[in-house]
């Protein structure tokens, strides 16, 4: 019946309506999705055709000539893969060592809970993924709860478990007055919020504004954390970008792991290895034991497996490559190191160059601030005429990436934002 339908509208001309272009109304109620703040920010500086043009946007690592950097252990691994017969799909031992190398960088690779097998590890699609499926966990296993996210905090963190449908609450964690953290306002929402609450937590080089508690803060809201039998979730997009040691940036885990708190790890190798187009990351919630931990696992399987259902090879194969053999891996702590090195010293140019102009600003922040992000105090105006007067582009939060910054644009940057902010004020 439904093929004698279709015959009778053959027309004249020899076409089925069915092939003809029409209009539909399918999508006429969708409307343009709002931009991504940093997106625009890239959008912007490549329509700019100023040589002078500097992009502070987008926080990815750039070596001192602004260039994307192929880290050597990458491509050392490249060499030894080479010919890998992966093209089918990674196989099991192959993720499974990513996941076994992952963890040990964050737990410590004598830690009692890789020892007991207690927790649940899924590669993820980088950090962003690795996040995803983790506020979709929660929604599933504790699907009333709500996530305690700092503020502010990576944007996406908010589209990310909005969409897994977690409502969200913020914390106090900036003070924008001494551009670091407010410790006591942090404590306090840690204190009030319900007991039993998700806390979105990065564990160093915050982003965007490169404030972390120091030793003692962590061992006291570690402390908080067990009193009011909060859940904390860290987000380790930066792990080695802060202090240039991958050890000493995972010492706030390591204090939440002493006090024996259950807490998950979202992990990216986008920033630390430079395979930010590959994608790869790890997920680890800790649990009471191996049985649990098996449950877990399954249940994180299960959905990648309904959302994506395996992440691309070639990124696991690299990340476990280095990983796994010792000598990559000194190479990879020593060019971590590098990186973090450039972007320590590149801040104390940009903060020594504005002090020489006579800015009577406090910069102290550029130095006291970690890993790749500065909050400048900017205001958006000021970042308003940045843009336009100066071709320089970063967020309108006034968020520096430092790696955007070189010893060949430094100078032309300190003038810039001195111009800018000679009769004005930081917000
Ligand atoms: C705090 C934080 N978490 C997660 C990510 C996600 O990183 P990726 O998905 O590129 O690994 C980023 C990237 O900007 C970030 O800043």
């Amino acid at each position: 019946m439904w093929r004698r339908y279709l015959t009778t509208r053959i027309s004249a001309s020899g076409y089925s309506t069915l092939t003809r272009p029409r209009t539909s109304k399918w999508w006429d109620h969708v409307c343009p999705a709002p931009k991504d703040p940093i997106t625009s920010v890239t959008e912007a500086f490549l329509a700019d055709t100023s040589p002078h043009k500097i992009n502070l946007g987008v926080g990815a690592y750039r070596d001192d000539e602004g260039k994307p950097v192929v880290l050597q252990c990458v491509r050392d691994a490249e060499t030894k893969i080479a010919g890998s017969d992966f093209l089918e799909s990674v196989s099991s031992a192959v993720s499974s060592r990513l996941v076994e190398e992952s963890v040990k960088l964050v737990y410590g690779r004598d830690s009692d809970v890789i020892k007991e097998e207690r927790f649940a590890g899924v590669q993820a699609l980088s950090g962003t993924g690795a996040c995803r499926l983790f506020a979709e966990f929660q929604k599933r296993s504790h699907p009333e709860s709500r996530i305690y996210m700092p503020d502010p905090t990576w944007s996406n963190h908010h589209n990310i478990w909005s969409d897994a449908k977690v409502p969200e609450r913020t914390f106090h964690y900036y003070n924008s007055d001494s551009k670091g953290l407010n410790f006591a306002a942090l404590m306090d929402d840690v204190k009030n919020a319900p007991d039993g609450s998700f806390f979105l937590l990065h564990p160093c080089a915050h982003n965007p504004t490169g404030v972390d508690p120091n030793e003692e803060q962590w061992r006291e809201i570690s402390y908080l954390f067990k009193v009011k039998n909060h859940f904390p979730f860290f987000d380790m997009a930066y792990q080695g970008f802060a202090s240039g040691d991958l050890d000493r940036d995972a010492l706030s885990i390591r204090i939440f792991l002493e006090d024996g708190h259950l807490l998950a790890c979202a992990q990216s190798f986008a920033k630390n290895m430079g395979l930010y187009g590959h994608r790869v990351g790890c997920l680890s919630i800790l649990c009471n034991d191996k049985k649990q931990a098996i449950a877990v696992r399954s249940q994180l399987q299960n959905i990648a497996r309904a959302m994506y259902s395996s992440p691309p090879v070639h990124g696991i194969l690299l990340v476990s490559t280095i990983l796994s053999d010792p000598n990559m891996k000194a190479l990879w702590t020593k060019e971590v190191k590098a990186m973090a090195n450039r972007i320590r010293t590149i801040r104390t140019t940009l903060k020594g160059s504005l002090e020489q102009l006579g800015s009577s600003l406090n910069w102290e922040h550029i130095t006291n601030q970690a890993g790749m992000f500065c909050l400048s105090g900017l205001t958006p105006e000021q970042v308003d005429r940045l843009a336009r007067e100066f071709h320089v582009y970063m967020t309108l939060d006034g968020r520096i990436s430092m790696a955007g910054v070189t010893t060949g644009n430094v100078s032309y940057l300190a003038d810039a934002v001195h111009e800018v902010t000679k009769f004005g004020h930081q917000a």
